[in-house]
C-alpha cells in the first residue's frame, strides 16, 4: 500500500511560532515522517510572524466569509515544511502571543479563531484542494480539537482523524450559544458530541469524535484514565481507550545537538564532555554568578506555572543553596512566579541567576553549560527539556510523572551498574523530596567518576524522532487501511 498523505493542523510550529513543546513537535513530526515515507502538509493559522515568514506563498484558495471575514489559504514551503497558512486578517493580524493579548488576557474571539482553523482542515480534508487530498487529518491539542468534529457531522465521505493531546489542562472551552455561528448542527450538542458540562469543549469533541487518539508519553496515556490526572475527561478516555496510544516525543537532534550549536561558545559531544566546562564559565558570567562554587551549577528552563512545580522549586532555593550549589533559570509565566525568581536572584546574588523571559540562546546555554537541570513538574504529558538536557549531557533531576518518568531513569545503584541510569528522579512534588534529590545530584557530581558515567548513559540515550516517527507513520498506515466507522 503507498504511505497515506497527512493534513497535521497544530496552532504553532517552530521556527515560525512558538510558546512551547507543541511547536518543537509540530516542526520537527513531518520532516521525520517524509523519511518513513508519509507525506505531511501542516496547516495553521496566519498569524503576522508566520506571514512574514513565507512571503510569497502561492494563494490556493479563497473564502468570502470564514467566521466574521473574508480569509485565503496560502501554500509556502519554509523551514523544511509543506505549509498551508490560514490567512484571516480578522483573526490572526494582531501583535504578540497566539493566545493571549497584551494583558494577557484570551483573545476574546478565541472561540472563532481556532473554530476557522479546524474548519479549514476539515474542509481541506473533504478536498477544496484537488492537488492535496489528504488521507488522514491529524488534530493537535485543543486548538484543531474541533476538526474532527467538522468531519464527523459533514457526511461520510472524509479522510480519517487522529486528535493527539499534548496537554489536557488546556481544553478550549466557550459558550454553547455559539454552536449555530460555529457551523455545527444542533445534535453536535450531546454527550457523545462537542457538549462538554454545558459548554463546547474543543479538546473533548476532538477525544469524542477523532478515529484515533494519542497522547505524547505512554505513562501519560495511562495517567489520563485516573480521576487524578484526567481533569474531567477520565472517564471519556476510558470509554476511548481501545483507540488510544502514547507514542512519546522526540527532538529535533540537529537543531539540539552540542557538537554543532552555534549558540555554544564551546562545542562538545559524547568525547569531549570536558568542553562543557567553558560553556559553564560563560553560562555563570551571563548570569551574573560565582565563578567557581565547588558544587553543581542547576538549570531551569520552563514555563513558571502550577504544572511545572515551579512553586516547589522556588520554595527549595534558600536550600539548594544551603547545599553550596548554584540556580540559573530562563522562564517566563505567572506574575508572583517571575516576581519570585527575580527576588531570589537579587537574595542570593553570586548562586541564583534567573532570566525572566523566553529567550531560545540562553536556553542553549543552560542545557550546554549546566550540570543538571531540574524539571519539577506536577503532570507532564511529554517534557522535552528533559530530553534536551539527556542530550547534552545535564543530568536531568525530574519529577517520577507523564513522559519524564518515561524518559529519566534514576541513578541508583542498581541502575548505574547495568548503564540504565541517566538522571534522578523523585516524588512527590514537594519541597522536601526536591531538596533530597537535589543532595543525591550533589554527591553524586562530587564522585567525579560515577557523574562522567551518568553523563555518557544521558548522552547516550536515544531521544530523535527516528523511532516515534516510525510509529506514527504505522498508526496512519493502519488507520487509513482499516474500514471507515
Ligand atoms: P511545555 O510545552 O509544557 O512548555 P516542553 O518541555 O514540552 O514543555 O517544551 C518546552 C519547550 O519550550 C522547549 O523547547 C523549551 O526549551 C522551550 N522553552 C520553555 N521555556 C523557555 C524560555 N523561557 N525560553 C526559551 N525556551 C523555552
Ligand atoms: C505540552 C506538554 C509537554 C509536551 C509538549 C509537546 O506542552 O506540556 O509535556 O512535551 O506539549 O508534546
Amino acid at each position: 500500500m503507498t504511505a497515506p498523505t497527512v493534513l497535521s493542523v497544530a496552532s504553532e510550529v517552530f521556527p515560525l511560532v512558538k510558546t512551547g513543546g507543541l511547536a518543537d513537535v509540530a516542526g520537527a513530526l513531518p520532516p521525520a515522517l517524509a523519511a518513513e515515507g508519509v507525506a505531511v502538509r501542516t496547516l495553521l493559522p496566519g498569524y503576522p510572524a508566520v506571514l512574514e515568514a513565507t512571503r510569497g506563498a502561492e494563494p490556493v484558495h479563497a473564502w468570502a466569509q470564514l467566521q466574521g471575514g473574508p480569509a485565503r489559504l496560502l501554500a509556502a514551503r519554509a523551514a523544511g515544511l509543506d505549509l498551508l497558512v490560514l490567512d484571516a486578517p480578522h483573526l490572526y493580524a494582531r501583535p504578540g502571543n497566539p493566545y493571549v493579548g497584551d494583558d494577557g488576557k484570551e483573545w476574546p474571539d478565541n472561540a472563532q479563531r481556532f473554530a476557522a482553523l479546524s474548519l479549514a482542515a476539515a474542509q481541506v480534508g473533504r478536498g477544496i484542494l484537488p492537488a492535496f487530498v489528504p488521507d488522514i487529518v491529524h488534530a493537535h491539542d485543543w486548538q484543531a480539537g474541533l476538526a474532527p468534529a467538522y468531519l464527523h457531522y459533514g457526511g461520510a465521505r472524509r479522510p480519517r482523524t487522529v486528535m493527539t493531546v499534548h496537554n489536557l489542562a488546556f481544553q478550549g472551552q466557550f459558550p454553547g450559544t455559539l454552536l449555530a455561528e460555529l457551523g455545527l448542527p444542533a445534535h453536535a450538542f450531546s454527550m457523545d458530541g462537542v457538549e462538554y458540562f454545558g459548554t463546547i469543549g474543543y479538546l473533548k469533541a476532538g477525544l469524542a469524535l477523532a478515529d484515533r487518539l494519542t497522547t505524547v508519553s505512554p505513562r501519560y496515556a495511562m495517567e489520563i484514565r485516573t480521576p487524578e490526572f484526567g481533569m474531567g475527561l477520565d472517564g471519556l478516555l476510558r470509554h476511548r481507550a481501545g483507540v488510544m496510544t502514547g507514542i512519546l516525543n522526540g527532538i529535533d537532534t540537529e537543531y539540539w545537538n552540542p557538537a554543532t550549536d552555534p549558540y555554544l561558545p564551546s562545542p562538545f559531544d559524547a568525547k569531549r564532555v570536558a568542553n562543557r566546562e567553558a560553556n559553564k564559565a560563560a553560562l555563570r558570567e551571563r548570569f551574573g554568578l560565582d565563578p567557581d562554587a565547588g558544587a553543581p551549577l542547576f538549570g531551569v528552563v520552563s514555563r513558571l506555572t502550577w504544572q511545572k512545580g515551579m512553586d516547589v522549586l522556588l520554595e527549595s532555593v534558600p536550600d539548594l543553596v544551603a547545599l553550596g550549589a548554584q540556580l540559573v533559570l530562563v522562564g517566563s509565566g505567572e506574575s508572583a512566579l517571575e516576581a519570585g525568581f527575580r527576588a531570589a536572584s537579587s537574595a542570593y546574588p553570586g548562586l541564583v541567576g534567573a532570566m525572566v523571559g523566553f529567550d531560545e540562546s540562553a536556553a542553549h546555554l543552560v542545557q550546554g553549560g549546566a550540570d543538571a537541570l531540574i524539571v519539577p513538574s506536577r503532570f507532564e504529558p511529554c517534557g522535552l527539556t528533559q530530553l534536551c538536557a539527556l542530550r547534552y549531557g545535564t543530568i536531568p533531576v525530574a519529577a517520577r510523572v507523564g513522559g519524564l518518568a518515561d524518559t529519566v531513569s534514576d541513578a541508583n545503584e542498581m541502575a548505574l551498574v547495568p548503564s540504565a541510569g541517566n538522571g534522578l528522579q523523585f516524588a512527590p512534588v514537594t519541597s522536601e523530596a526536591l531538596v533530597l534529590t537535589l543532595e543525591r545530584a550533589v554527591s553524586l557530581w562530587r564522585d567525579r567518576a560515577t557523574w562522567r558515567r551518568l553523563q555518557q548513559h544521558a548522552m547516550a540515550a536515544d531521544v530523535g524522532w527516528r523511532r516515534p516517527a516510525k510509529q506514527y507513520a504505522a498508526l496512519y498506515r493502519e488507520l487509513a487501511a482499516s474500514p471507515a466507522a
